[in-house]
């Protein structure tokens, strides 16, 4: 973020606590988009949110607390050293580990004993490349099986988050490669290179962040975290950074009976469309309505399940600095030619970016990821959770009067209503903008900021809703506005 932005939104917000009607206006002067950044975080570490926000174009410092599990799946039963991709869930690891034993075909033995087939991303395969008779494991244990691996953090490890699909499946790369990786990728450098899994653009990838990590961000961090089909990690030092576990060899599997290697086909095959859509799906996107992507071929998982929550769980082994992040949405750019409804860089010319690519390194290179950041993504938790559903009515307008409707908003805002004072708006305002925002939260910071300018907005229609006397229909559309404003996954997904 730059400075200049800062510092008026944290002039804005000093100005908001005794709020006169005139200043009003004044404090909802909010981050240029400031619904999108609040998305951001709200989807941040969430499968099912950041499927329906697939392209991200932010970073975060993160950090993962010593002694946290990790799985790697592969056709060695030897610990990695380097770099290589790690799961947070060992059913992911799992399919990677079957894998090994099922792709390990008739050539091994002509196969480099330096290559090792193991866990990568299936968004890998968005580059069309997968290598099914490519990266053999000439290393591995001929008797048919392979190896699930383990691992504890050996220290709280410093990553950097790139968000939304940053990994696939139906995600795009373009923060990635365009931002971070300064359109090098797929120009790989001559000269030998380390021995890791995966296709030759998400070996690139790893190198190049692993270059990065050493030359210039001189090891202040350790890796990056991705989301895929699972959350993982692309970790430069195994050996340094994790403790074996255990390693454990795995079920062999029936190569012609085995349902990841079916599961594995389909998501390939509906990746290498997404790939001749182009890097990402943002192309088609323009024409689908918002969510409209989420068919068959949508993100797995869903909002409410068991297994959801597992997931949402899962984002918890990773604390995100929410305070201050790197994004793309606060640097003027246009990041929706064409009315795309998610972001897209490709048209960007390189130089735009380049302010981005520098305060992604000054953040780096002068943070430290914190495990005690605040926490915004659990403040914006509350407020969709608590408001989500109602605007989602409001806006459908099925209100056979505007008092009848004024009757349901009043219910909604009774815990912000003095009845002593009842048409103090502003005061209502405050009160319902601040119910989920401590007065001890960072004040001044881009999530602070966003967070509470997404707040206040809600609220402020809410409130006039209430007491601006408006007409059934001009009321409603105000909700109409609202909800398309806010974009939010839950609503989108209705
Ligand atoms: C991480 O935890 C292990 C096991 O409790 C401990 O031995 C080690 O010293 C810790 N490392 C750091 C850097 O805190
Ligand atoms: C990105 O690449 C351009 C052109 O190769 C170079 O001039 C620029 O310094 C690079 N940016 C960073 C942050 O490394
Ligand atoms: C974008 O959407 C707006 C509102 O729906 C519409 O008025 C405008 O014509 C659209 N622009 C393009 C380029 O499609
Ligand atoms: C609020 O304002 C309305 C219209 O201005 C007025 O009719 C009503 O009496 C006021 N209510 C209270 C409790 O002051």
């Amino acid at each position: 973020m730059r400075c200049t932005e800062k510092l008026i939104w944290a002039l804005s917000l000093l100005a908001s606590p005794s709020l006169s009607h005139s200043h009003i206006d004044a404090a909802d002067v909010s981050p240029t988009n400031a619904n999108h950044i609040f998305n951001a975080i709200h989807s941040a570490l969430r499968h099912w949110e950041s499927g329906i926000k697939h392209n991200g174009v932010s970073f975060f410092l993160a950090s993962v607390p010593n002694g946290t599990q990790f799985y790697h799946g592969t056709g060695s039963s030897q610990p990695i050293n380097g770099i290589e991709w790690l799961a947070f869930v060992p059913e992911h690891a799992l399919g990677f580990a079957h894998r090994s034993e099922w792709r390990r075909p008739h050539n091994e033995r002509k196969r480099s004993v330096t290559f090792q087939e193991s866990q990568h991303p299936l968004a890998s395969i968005v580059d069309g490349q997968d290598h099914t008779d490519g990266t053999i494991d000439g290393a591995s244990d001929l008797a048919g099986h392979g190896y699930l691996h383990i691992y504890a953090a050996a220290k709280d490890l410093r990553l950097l988050y790139v968000d939304g699909m940053s990994a696939g499946p139906r995600g795009s790369m373009q923060s990635q490669d365009r931002i971070l990786f300064n359109d090098t990728i797929g120009h790989p450098k001559p000269g030998p290179k380390p021995p890791i899994g995966g296709p030759p653009r998400e070996q690139e990838r790893a190198i190049e962040a692993c270059r990065m990590v050493k030359e210039v961000w001189g090891e202040r961090i350790d890796g990056l975290v991705r989301t895929e089909q699972g959350f993982e990690i692309i970790l430069c030092e195994f050996s340094r950074d994790l403790d074996v576990v255990h390693i454990s060899q795995t079920k062999p599997q029936d190569k012609t009976n085995s349902d990841d290697e079916k599961k594995y086909k389909s998501q390939r095959k509906a990746q290498n469309k997404a790939d001749t859509d182009g890097e990402g799906s943002h192309k088609q996107d323009h024409k689908s309505k918002p969510g409209g992507h989420r068919g068959s071929r949508g993100p797995q998982g869903d909002c409410c399940s068991l297994a959801a929550r597992h997931n949402q769980l899962i984002g918890h082994k990773v604390r995100l600095d929410f305070d201050e992040f790197v994004t793309a949405y606060t640097y003027d750019l246009d990041l929706f030619p064409n009315n795309a409804s998610q972001p897209v860089l490709e048209h960007i010319p390189t130089e735009q970016v380049e302010p981005i690519r520098r305060d992604i390194n000054h953040m780096i290179n002068t943070m430290e990821p914190s495990a005690y950041a605040f926490d915004w993504q659990a403040v914006a938790d509350m407020i969709v959770t608590r408001y989500s559903d109602e605007l989602d009515v409001l806006a459908k307008g099925h209100f056979a009067s505007a008092t009848l409707l004024r009757e349901r908003l009043e219910k909604l805002l009774e815990p912000f209503l003095d009845y002593s004072d009842f048409n103090a708006s502003d005061a209502v305002v405050d009160r319902c903008q601040n119910e989920f925002i401590t007065h001890t939260a960072p004040v001044g910071t881009l999530g602070g900021s966003v967070v509470r300018s997404v707040s206040r907005r809600v609220c402020s229609t809410l409130v006039s809703g209430l007491f601006d006397r408006m007409d059934l229909d001009k009321t409603v559309v105000s909700f109409g506005e609202l909800v398309s404003f806010l974009g939010w996954a839950t609503l989108e997904s209705k």
